[in-house]
């Protein structure tokens, strides 16, 4: 895919029924409770490389995961070269009418991509 491409906006797969194996390298995959209690603290865990290993190494990793929910920001992890893996685990709360969790993360070749998942807020 051209630079301009991938470094032009945020990624997203173009079927997600029938991924790429750029973008199964590059999706964060999100793994968290389908239903929350706002304000209860619960995890989440954002890898990037689950559904097709990334390459981990000083010229391709991947540099950040951030997460969102919603348009809200929650948390970031930032990744070195060879001796931190893609995959972070987050402990947060929601407030709630929150409708998605949203991770992006960053490869230095191949820019910023975008998953998210439906989470149910319970007040
Ligand atoms: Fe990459």
């Amino acid at each position: 895919m051209p630079w301009d491409k991938l470094f032009g906006g945020v990624n997203k797969p173009a079927d997600a029924k029938d991924l790429t194996d750029l973008e199964k390298k590059h999706l964060p995959v999100l793994c968290a409770p389908d239903s929350v209690k706002a304000g209860a603290c619960f995890e989440v865990v954002v890898e990037v490389g689950k559904l097709l290993a990334h390459p981990n190494e000083n010229g391709h990793f991947i540099e950040f995961v951030e997460l969102y929910a919603d348009d809200i920001y929650l948390a970031r992890a930032d990744l070195t070269a060879v001796t931190t893996c893609p995959s972070v685990r987050f402990n947060v709360s929601l407030p709630g009418a929150v409708k998605q969790l949203r991770a992006f993360a960053r490869c230095n070749l191949h820019g910023v991509w975008v998953s998210a998942m439906s989470i149910a807020v319970k007040e």
